[in-house]
């Protein structure tokens, strides 16, 4: 969107550069003309004084220069509608958008749970076909997805609404995926470059959390395990994004206190991950501070003692760290990604054990950071040890464990841990690089 503007605005300047040898003097035009793009632009510029020399009008080519040298690309366009009892517009939104038998995909667990039938149960009395696909794994394998698909086909669906938590939301977009690419789903792994392979349309895609967690309704991606290797694969494109979300806290009320928490340090490590990530982008930076101030406020509450407020701040900061991790993750991720593959453990676990760890070893050289980190938590001490303080105490207060043994993690691990930790995607955008043997370090660390 900037791109554009810029680069006419350096043809302009271009332009006036041959007219200065012709005429004299065209700088003013070229000031006024000028002064309201810059200086909406929020970039630092110069002051505008009387314009009167030629050095001014290089200093106006440099600086455009400097900023087309600079230009970055973010994207924010998925409509949410957020509150407490958003679901029943579900109904209407579907009919508005000339849909008549959505697949309705999540996992066995919530399947059962009142809320869901209620919602499929509304779905029928208003007049819709909607089938119900539940029959996912824990961690989602590929014959999951194909059975998804096998389903859609045999409803002739015309749209998918995933309604759950990471993993029922993972398959509902690998569905999503492959109704119209229908070649080995992990052509399509975005770690192999298959992203581009994603040409053809997708059907209408309605997406409504269930956890307050992996944020995976605001995602582009899905992961989807091997069912042989369990390695973990990553279908990704744009196209994945839901059409629309309807995030309602109140069917998060009934999270048990052990997911909640699990869940909610996932969301915290987003955020926390998002904002030292290497990657420029202070959109995300910003949305990450408040991500994780809106999950410290809550993410006790929510777990021990739960109401509206403390479900709708995690179902917030939640969503707010999976739009701020688009700028990239870290050491924490890479520690629980092999945890899950290996051990099965749940992905939100394996982040809440490791963080305070994988947050210790980034304090060096990114103390402003962490001090930042720490004003949005509203600690005393802000410090990176504060930081990492917090964590272990927060950890304490939720009930996760501070020791992988705790968790099933045994030495004879710790190898293969470390290899497939340090094979995992996640940690190239941390602020600072991650050998083999700081992954071995740190879970040796945290045993
Ligand atoms: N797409 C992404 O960007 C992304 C990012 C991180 C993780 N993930 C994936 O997400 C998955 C983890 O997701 P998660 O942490 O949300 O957990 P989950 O989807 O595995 O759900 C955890 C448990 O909570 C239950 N549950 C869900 N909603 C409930 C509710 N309202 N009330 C009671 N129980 C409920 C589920 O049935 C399940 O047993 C993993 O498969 C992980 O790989 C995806
Ligand atoms: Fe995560």
């Amino acid at each position: 969107m900037l791109e554009c503007p810029f680069k006419s605005f350096v043809v302009f300047l271009l332009l006036l550069f041959v007219l200065q040898f012709k005429d004299g003097n065209p700088i003013e035009i070229v000031a006024n003309a000028c002064r309201q793009d810059l200086t909406s632009t929020k970039v630092s510029l110069f002051p505008f004084p009387p314009v009167s020399s030629r050095l001014y009008f290089f200093k106006l080519l440099i600086t455009s220069y400097q900023l087309l040298m600079s230009i970055s690309q973010f994207n924010f366009p998925t409509t949410i509608r957020f509150g407490a009892g958003v679901i029943k517009e579900l109904p209407d939104y579907l009919k508005k958008n000339n849909i008549a038998r959505p697949l309705v995909v999540t996992d066995p667990n919530v399947a059962q749970l009142g809320f869901f039938k209620a919602v499929v149960e509304d779905l029928k009395a208003k007049g819709f076909a909607a089938e119900v696909f539940s029959n996912i794994h824990k961690n989602p394998v590929k014959s999951d997805v194909y059975a998804g698909t096998d389903a859609y086909d045999a409803h002739k669906a015309d749209c998918i609404v995933g309604i759950g938590g990471g993993a029922g939301l993972d398959v509902a977009r690998a569905i999503l995926l492959r109704i119209n690419h229908r070649e080995d789903l992990f052509k399509y792994d975005d770690l192999i470059g298959g992203d581009v392979y994603v040409t053809n349309d997708v059907p209408h895609f309605v997406t409504v959390p269930t956890t307050a967690g992996t944020g995976s309704e605001v995602g582009r991606s899905a992961i989807i395990a091997d069912d042989v290797t369990h390695q973990k694969k990553i279908l990704f494109s744009p196209k994945l994004l839901a059409k629309i979300v309807f995030a309602d806290p109140m069917l998060t009320m009934e999270l048990p206190a052990f997911i909640t928490a699990a869940t909610g340090m996932d969301a915290l490590t987003h955020n926390m991950e998002a904002f030292l990530a290497k990657n420029y982008h202070p959109i995300c930076d910003g949305i990450a501070l408040e991500g994780m101030r809106l999950i410290s406020l809550s993410l006790e509450k929510a777990t021990k003692n739960p109401d509206v407020e403390s479900r709708s701040q995690m179902l917030l900061g939640s969503m707010m760290g999976a739009i701020a991790f688009q700028k990239g993750l870290g050491v924490v991720h890479s520690l629980a990604h092999p945890m899950s593959s290996l051990l099965d453990t749940h992905h939100g676990l394996a982040n809440a054990v490791n963080i305070p760890y994988g947050m210790k070893f980034n304090i060096a050289g990114f103390e402003d950071r962490f001090r930042r980190m720490a004003r949005a938590l509203e600690l005393k001490d802000e410090t990176g040890d504060g930081v990492v303080n917090y964590l272990f105490d927060l950890n304490s207060r939720i009930g996760i464990p501070h020791k992988l043994r705790e968790v099933g993690v045994k030495e004879e691990h710790l190898e293969t841990l470390a290899d497939l930790a340090f094979a995992d995607f996640a940690h190239p955008n941390n602020p600072k690089p991650v050998s083999r043997a700081d992954f071995r370090a740190l879970y040796g660390e945290a045993l």
